[in-house]
Formats: C-alpha cells, sequence, structure tokens
C-alpha cells in the first residue's frame, strides 16, 4: 500500500490513492530546498499562507525557493490559535487570492501546523471548486498526522471540525529541522498522535515510544524522523485504504471524541488539541476497559506514556453542575454519532480498535472517574 523509495527514517513514502496519489517527503532542510518542489503543477502563481508566529520564521525560506518557479507569489498571514479557525479567517485567503486575481492553477502552500493546513486545503478545496495545494507542516502534530490525508475543516462554535472537505494535497514536505523552534508543550501535543497510532494499529511502535520518549522529547533528529515516518506509514495505510472514512479510517479518531467535548466546552484553544486527545485516549481507554476489551494493565500502560510525554492523564470539569452531561451532550455532535448515539472508537485488544455505543451509564461512570 505504501512504500519508501529510500531506505531510513528520512525519504519519500506515497499515498496510494490512485490519481490523488501524493508523496510525503521527510527529511531536514527539505523546506528551503528548490528541489523539493519538482514535480508540481506548473502555475504563473503562488499563494503562502502562513500565521503570524510561523511566516516570520519560515516564510522567506520557503518563498526563496519558490521564486524560480512562480512570477508571482503572495503571502497571507492568519491570526495565531485554534480559536480563529473559523469563516472569519478563512475569509482572509479567499480575499487575498481574489484581490491579487489568482486563477485555478494557483497553487496554496499551507506553512504552519494543523490548523494553517486544515484551513489552507478547506479554502483550497473552495477556490474555484478546487486548486491545487501543498502540506508544508511544521509542528509534530502536523507532520505525524494533520497534513496527511486530505481532511481539512474549520470550526463552528457547536462543534469542532463541522464544516469542511475531503481534499488532498500535492505534495507533504516534513521538515524535521523546523521542529527546533516548536515550543515544547506543543511538541508534547504532538506526541498525543504519535502515541495514539499505538494502540489502535502497532504495538512495536507503542513499545518503542515507552523505550525513546526521552529522546523525542529532546529533540533527537533520528528519533523524530522515526515516529514522523511510523505515523505517516500508518496513516497512510489507513486512508489509502478507506479515504472518505466510510469505516476503518474512523479508528485515527481514537480519544478524539472525549477530546473534541473538551476543545469545544472549554473553548478553543484552552486545551490544545493533543492535549484532549490525550486525556481522550485515557477515558476512551477506561471505556474500553469497562466494556471488557482491555485489561486494566493496558490501560495503565497508555497512561504511564501520556504521563512521561508530558500530556494530562485527567479531563477537565467543563461544567461543574453537571460534568458528565454536559460531556455527553457536547460529544453527541461528533462527526461519527449516528442518529444522535455517539459511537466511540475503543480498543478491542492492544493494537486493535472498533468503533462501537456504550450505554450513557458508563460513559457518565468513566468522566466521573477521569475529570479532575
Ligand atoms: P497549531 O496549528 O495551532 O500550531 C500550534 C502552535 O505552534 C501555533 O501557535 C503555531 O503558530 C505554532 N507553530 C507552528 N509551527 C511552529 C514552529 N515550527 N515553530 C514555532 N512555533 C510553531 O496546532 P497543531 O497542533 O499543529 O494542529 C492542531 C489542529 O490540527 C487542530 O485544529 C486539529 O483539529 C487539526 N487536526 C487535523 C487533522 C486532520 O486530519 N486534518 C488531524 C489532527 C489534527
Ligand atoms: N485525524 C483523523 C483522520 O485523519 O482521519
Amino acid at each position: 500500500m505504501t512504500g519508501l523509495a529510500q531506505t531510513g527514517p528520512v525519504g519519500t513514502l506515497t499515498i496510494d490513492l490512485g490519481e490523488r496519489s501524493y508523496p510525503i517527503d521527510i527529511g531536514s532542510g527539505l523546506l528551503a530546498d528548490p528541489a523539493t518542489y519538482d514535480g508540481l503543477p506548473g502555475a504563473r502563481s503562488a499563494v503562502i499562507v502562513s500565521n503570524t508566529t510561523v511566516a516570520p520564521l519560515y516564510a522567506a525560506r520557503l518563498r526563496a525557493a519558490l521564486a524560480g518557479r512562480y512570477a508571482q507569489i503572495h503571502e497571507v498571514q492568519l491570526s495565531d490559535g485554534e480559536e480563529h479557525k473559523n469563516w472569519q479567517t478563512l475569509q482572509q485567503i479567499f480575499d487575498t487570492l481574489l484581490t491579487q486575481e489568482c486563477d485555478r492553477k494557483t497553487v496554496l502552500y499551507a506553512l504552519g501546523g494543523g490548523v494553517v493546513g486544515d484551513m489552507t486545503g478547506f479554502a483550497a478545496a473552495c477556490y474555484m471548486r478546487g486548486v491545487p495545494f501543498v502540506q508544508v507542516p511544521t509542528t509534530l502534530l502536523a507532520q505525524v498526522d494533520s497534513s496527511v490525508g486530505g481532511k481539512t475543516a474549520i470550526n463552528h462554535p457547536l462543534g469542532k471540525n463541522m464544516i469542511g472537505a475531503f481534499y488532498q494535497p500535492r505534495l507533504v514536505v516534513c521538515d524535521l529541522a523546523t521542529l527546533d523552534t516548536l515550543p515544547a508543550r506543543e511538541l508534547a501535543a504532538g506526541l498525543a498522535e504519535v502515541i495514539k497510532y499505538g494502540p489502535i494499529a502497532d504495538m512495536e511502535l507503542f513499545a518503542w515510544l515507552e523505550q525513546h520518549m526521552d529522546a523525542l522529547l529532546a529533540r533527537d533528529r533520528a528519533a523524530l524522523a522515526h515516529a514522523v515516518r511510523r505515523s505517516c506509514e500508518i496513516k497512510a495505510a489507513v486512508v489509502g485504504a478507506d479515504e472518505r472514512e466510510a469505516g476503518l479510517r474512523a479508528i485515527l479518531n481514537f480519544g478524539h471524541t472525549f477530546g473534541h467535548a473538551i476543545e469545544a466546552g472549554m473553548g478553543y484553544g484552552v486545551w490544545l488539541h493533543g492535549e484532549g486527545v490525550a486525556a481522550g485516549m485515557v477515558m476512551a481507554a477506561e471505556l474500553s476497559q469497562r466494556l471488557g476489551m482491555v485489561d486494566a494493565a493496558f490501560v495503565a500502560r497508555l497512561r504511564a506514556l501520556i504521563e512521561r510525554a508530558g500530556l494530562p492523564v485527567h479531563g477537565p470539569v467543563i461544567d461543574e453542575r453537571d460534568n458528565a452531561g454536559r460531556y455527553l451532550e457536547l460529544m453527541r455532535v461528533d462527526k461519527k454519532a449516528e442518529a444522535g448515539e455517539i459511537r466511540f472508537v475503543l480498543i478491542d485488544g492492544p493494537g486493535r480498535a472498533l468503533m462501537r455505543a456504550a450505554p450513557d451509564a458508563l460513559v457518565r461512570e468513566v468522566i466521573d472517574t477521569c475529570c479532575t
């Protein structure tokens, strides 16, 4: 399903989606290398979409690398933060595309974390009914998850990522060197999505993470390269088999049903996405245990790894009067819910996930136990 063009942690993976297939390049210094972008369709103009934090760090280097390819390169700097992942911010991208008279060959470059990537991808899907875009992820979370697979979206006050499209990029450029400037809290948030791949698909990766967590937290380049490559391999295989989430792809949402409720319930940007996923994975594992699908030792092992990554293992109290009721209310807006019934990604033995509903009383018990 996927193959490495080069052996070792760096190299090129291919995500196999027929005519929508594309490469994921992993390495150090790729962003600033003009050769990285060979193979993309020709165009008169490109637009670099970034934010006020990432653009000052990396936009000039990307612009220089692209200078020989386009007659015009425009830039949009969005406000930074999950709380800006909305219609108003999206409109800024369309304003630039239209005022600069960008045509339907214009290539959009998403330079930043998952927020910039999700919004740029959605803008690319909509502008003139679809223009090409490239993901240049600069957070660990975006390199191991959000830049791959073509899910694009913005948030609605009532629900996370509720408005969006499946729209694949033409290329993903994971430049590991950009992770040097990432704040420690953001690095940890990215590790949540790496840890996620263990319980759902690959307990070998999980054991590797147990051995190499200190190296990852110290930003050891080789350790990061392995984590990014293995995560992208798993994600590429899952997306290659189920691009539009008819079934299998939902396992990538392990921890996300609780996590999205935390993000929306606390107000976007208060808890980082990865932090919500971390606490959400513990809650989903607890629920799996109560349903007799995994044992207590597995839940303890998962909790210990999440804690070592510096991530929360308890959810927040988002409503003092009826906390579990509020979680349930928010989780009913989840995209996996069917006819108002919440469907959770649960662990059916280490390394295997499935999606199923659970009795409200059991879910309430988990929330009451796991929130402090
Ligand atoms: P983010 O995009 O908000 O980035 C985190 C912070 O790091 C921001 O302040 C950003 O400006 C800063 N930053 C980015 N790169 C930096 C760098 N190299 N150096 C210094 N600072 C840097 O958050 P994120 O964790 O990357 O992404 C979270 C988003 O991704 C959420 O909105 C989530 O819903 C989405 N997501 C989408 C998918 C998908 O499949 N599309 C999957 C997982 C998550
Ligand atoms: N992050 C979930 C997915 O891409 O399907």
